[in-house]
C-alpha cells in the first residue's frame, strides 16, 4: 500500500458566498477545515449582501489561510497544489478567492485548480466515507442549487438527471423562516423548531409528485406559496400561527421530495450508493428518512457530518487533491470567476477560449468547451483576458496591505 505521504496535499480555498472557507486534506484524508462566516452581518438584511460578504472574505482570506496552514500543521512550502471555486456563486466573492488563489500559486510556485463549488460538496465525502463509487448518485441540496446528479468520475463528468425548476430547497427553507419570523438563515432555525413540531400537523403539497410529472425535477415555489397564505390566514382570522407544526408539516413536505425521488433514481438507475451534500444535507429530518427509506431498498447512504455539508474550504481542497491524484491539468492564470459556472464542469482549466475541439465561441456554455488533460502551460500565462485583469490588482492591495 502506498505511503499515505505520497498523496497530494492541497490547499482549497471556498469563497462562493458568505462563508470564507480554507481547507487542507492529504488525498482523502482532513487535515484543516476553517471557517470565517460573516453570516452575522447579514442576518439584519434577511439574506446575504454581495458587496458585504467580498469585503468579509477580504479581511479574512489571510487569517483563515493561517489558521487552516497551521491546524494542519504543514508549511505552505510542503502544498502540491491549491484549489479554489471558481463558481458558481456570487461574482464579486468568488474573485476574492480566485484572486488570493492565484496570488499564493504564483507566489509559492505551485499549480492552480479552479473547481467547481457544486462537484466540491458531492468529493467532500470521500474525507468521511472514503472513495466516491462510481458511478455515484447525487442529491445535491444547497441555498442556490437541488439537483439529481449521476457522476461517473467527479473530476470530469457530472450529469444533470434533473432539478429544480424553480427555488432551490435551502431557498425554500430561508424564506419560510423569514415569513416565520425566525431569522436568517432559516434552515438551521427550521430544523430545531421542528424537532417539535407535528410533521403531520398541516398537509402542504409536494411539488412535481404527480405521475405525469418529470421525474427527477423538483419544485418548491409551490410549496412556499401554500405555507405563506396558510400562516396569512392564520395571522388574519387573529389566531396564533403554531410554528413548530408548520416548521414540521413544511419540512416534511421537502425532505418527503427529496428522499422519494432519490430513492427512486437510485432504483432506476441501478445505483447502490446515495450520496446527499449541500448545506440542506445538514437537515436532520433529510437525514433521518434518507436513511429509512435508503435502507428499505438496500441503498447505501452517505452523507458527510453536518460541518462538511455546509459551505467550506476542505470540500474545496478535497476536489482539488482528486484533481492531482487524477492527473487532471492545472489552471492557467486566466482562470476567471463564473457566477454561473454550469453543474457539469467540475473542473476549470482556465478562460474561455475558442479553441479548435470546442469549435465555438469563446462564450460556448455547456460542455465540451473545456476539454480535459491537455497541457495548460501552467506558469506560462498564455492570451489575454482585460475583463479580469483589474481584479487582481485589486485582491492583492487588500491581501497584503
Ligand atoms: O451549501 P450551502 O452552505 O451554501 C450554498 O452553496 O448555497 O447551503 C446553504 C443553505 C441555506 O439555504 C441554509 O438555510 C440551508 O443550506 N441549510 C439548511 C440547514 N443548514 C443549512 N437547511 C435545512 N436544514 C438545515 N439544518
Ligand atoms: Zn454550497
Amino acid at each position: 500500500m502506498a505511503d499515505v505521504r505520497d498523496e497530494p496535499l492541497v490547499l482549497g480555498i471556498e469563497t462562493s458566498c458568505d462563508e470564507t472557507g480554507v481547507g487542507v486534506v492529504r488525498g482523502t484524508t482532513l487535515l484543516a477545515d476553517a471557517v470565517a462566516s460573516s453570516v452575522d452581518e447579514h442576518a439584519r438584511f434577511g439574506g446575504v449582501v454581495p458587496e458585504v460578504a467580498s469585503r468579509a472574505h477580504l479581511e479574512a482570506m489571510v487569517p483563515t489561510i493561517q489558521r487552516a496552514l497551521k491546524e494542519a500543521g504543514v508549511a505552505a512550502s510542503d502544498l502540491d497544489g491549491i484549489a479554489v471555486t471558481a463558481g458558481p456563486g456570487l461574482a464579486g466573492a468568488l474573485l476574492v478567492g480566485v484572486s488570493a488563489a492565484k496570488a499564493y500559486a504564483y507566489a509559492l510556485g505551485k499549480p492552480l485548480y479552479g473547481v467547481n463549488h457544486l462537484a466540491s460538496h458531492i468529493c467532500v465525502d470521500q474525507l468521511e466515507h472514503g472513495a466516491l463509487p462510481e458511478p455515484t448518485m447525487a442529491l445535491l441540496v444547497s441555498g442556490g442549487h437541488s439537483s439529481l446528479l449521476l457522476s461517473t468520475d467527479i473530476t470530469s463528468d457530472v450529469r444533470p438527471l434533473g432539478a429544480t425548476i424553480d427555488d432551490a430547497a435551502g431557498e425554500a427553507f430561508d424564506k419560510i423562516a423569514r415569513v416565520l419570523h425566525l431569522g436568517f438563515p432559516g434552515g438551521p432555525v427550521i430544523d430545531r423548531y421542528a424537532r417539535e413540531g407535528d410533521p403531520g400537523a398541516i398537509a402542504f403539497p409536494r411539488g412535481l409528485t404527480g405521475p405525469r410529472d418529470a421525474p427527477y425535477d423538483f419544485s418548491f415555489s409551490g410549496l412556499k406559496t401554500a405555507v405563506a397564505r396558510w400562516i396569512e390566514a392564520k395571522r388574519a382570522a387573529g389566531e396564533e400561527v403554531p410554528v413548530r407544526d408548520v416548521a414540521a408539516s413544511f419540512q416534511e413536505a421537502v425532505v418527503d421530495v427529496l428522499t422519494q425521488k432519490a430513492v427512486r433514481a437510485c432504483r432506476e438507475e441501478g445505483v447502490d450508493h446515495l450520496m446527499i451534500g449541500g448545506g440542506v444535507a445538514a437537515n436532520s429530518r433529510l437525514r433521518a428518512l434518507a436513511q429509512e427509506r435508503c435502507e428499505k431498498y438496500g441503498i447505501r447512504l452517505r452523507v458527510p457530518r453536518p460541518k462538511l455539508c455546509t459551505d467550506n474550504g476542505a470540500m474545496v481542497a478535497a476536489l482539488g487533491a482528486e484533481m492531482v491524484a487524477r492527473g487532471r491539468a492545472a489552471s492557467d492564470w486566466e482562470l476567471p470567476a463564473d457566477s454561473s459556472l454550469p453543474v457539469t464542469e467540475p473542473h476549470v482549466p482556465g478562460a474561455r477560449k475558442d479553441t479548435a475541439e470546442a469549435g465555438g465561441t469563446a462564450e460556448a456554455e455547456g460542455g465540451g468547451a473545456h476539454g480535459h488533460g491537455h497541457p495548460h502551460g501552467h506558469g506560462h500565462p498564455h492570451g489575454h483576458s482585460h475583463d479580469h485583469d483589474h481584479v487582481h490588482e485589486l485582491a492583492k492591495d487588500n491581501l497584503y496591505p
